[in-house]
């Protein structure tokens, strides 16, 4: 596992949407796994700025979603779909064509999980996968203890997710119980998982990720078992590294 330590958000913003642009110019139609949240905004910022001066061509590149909430309704702003469309999707200049992600509205949701996990690997696999990370570990949407070799499919929150993600809604109710997500397998199937934390409410589970033992309490730590993973943290979530 790579670590790299960077001075504030939007440093790991800027070293990320540079590793993308690389990729895109060595495969422009590369498959890019976007996580939703506010941390990984500074990347889609940085990488938007690329593409509107010219200095990268993403028009050919594909973007598949990590995770979604289940039972929102079509268009619902807070869908992560909407989120993707919104803050990478038209500002990349790219079409709803080249966006794949889990329906959460589907009437039989874990045929739709399947499907996705396999859509996903008939696309040729995810070519870089970017990453949050939950204030008790979390990645995509698998809570703690969730089994290192799952595939996509269906999760309950816990309660602590719903109160950091509540923010996004009227009020905590609002705050869907169900969601779909890549699971850990699936997503330590992509060739180059890419984790940014920053601030320090992400370094408890930062340093537990990195230094801690593989453990399915803490499912980020699954990343040391992949060849090639990538920890961006700023200097507030590298604190107590
Ligand atoms: C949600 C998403 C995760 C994300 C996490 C952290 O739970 N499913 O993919 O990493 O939030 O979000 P934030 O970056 O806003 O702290």
């Amino acid at each position: 596992m790579e670590v790299v330590i960077v001075p504030d958000a939007a440093a790991g913003g800027e070293l990320i949407a540079e590793a993308i642009a690389a990729l895109i110019a060595r495969k422009p139609d590369a498959l890019l796994g976007v996580a939703t949240g506010s941390t990984p905004l500074p990347i889609y910022r940085a990488l938007a700025a690329k593409v509107a001066s010219g200095a990268v061509d993403a028009s050919r590149a594909r973007i598949c979603q990590l995770d979604e909430y289940v039972g929102l309704p079509a268009g619902h702003p807070e869908s992560y779909r909407s989120v993707v469309l919104r803050e990478v999707i038209e500002p990349l200049g790219l079409s709803e064509a080249s966006f794949m992600g889990p329906d959460g509205s589907a009437e039989d949701v874990q045929a739709a999980c399947e499907a996705y996990d396999r859509a996903l690997a008939e696309a040729g696999g995810v070519d870089l996968q970017l990453l949050g990370i939950g204030t008790d570990g979390h990645i995509g949407f698998n809570e703690p203890c969730s089994s290192l070799a799952s595939r996509t499919r269906i999760k309950t929150l816990t309660q602590q997710t719903r109160v950091d993600n509540a923010r996004f809604f009227d009020d905590i109710e609002q705050v869907p119980h169900h969601v779909i997500t890549q699971g850990i397998g699936t997503i330590l199937d992509s060739r180059h998982p890419i984790l940014l934390a920053t601030g320090e409410g992400k370094a408890e589970a930062v340093a537990q990720t990195v230094e801690g033992p593989v453990a399915s309490i803490v499912p980020a730590s699954a990343l040391q078992l992949h060849p090639h993973a990538t920890v961006v943290v700023d200097e507030a979530a590298a604190s107590k590294l």
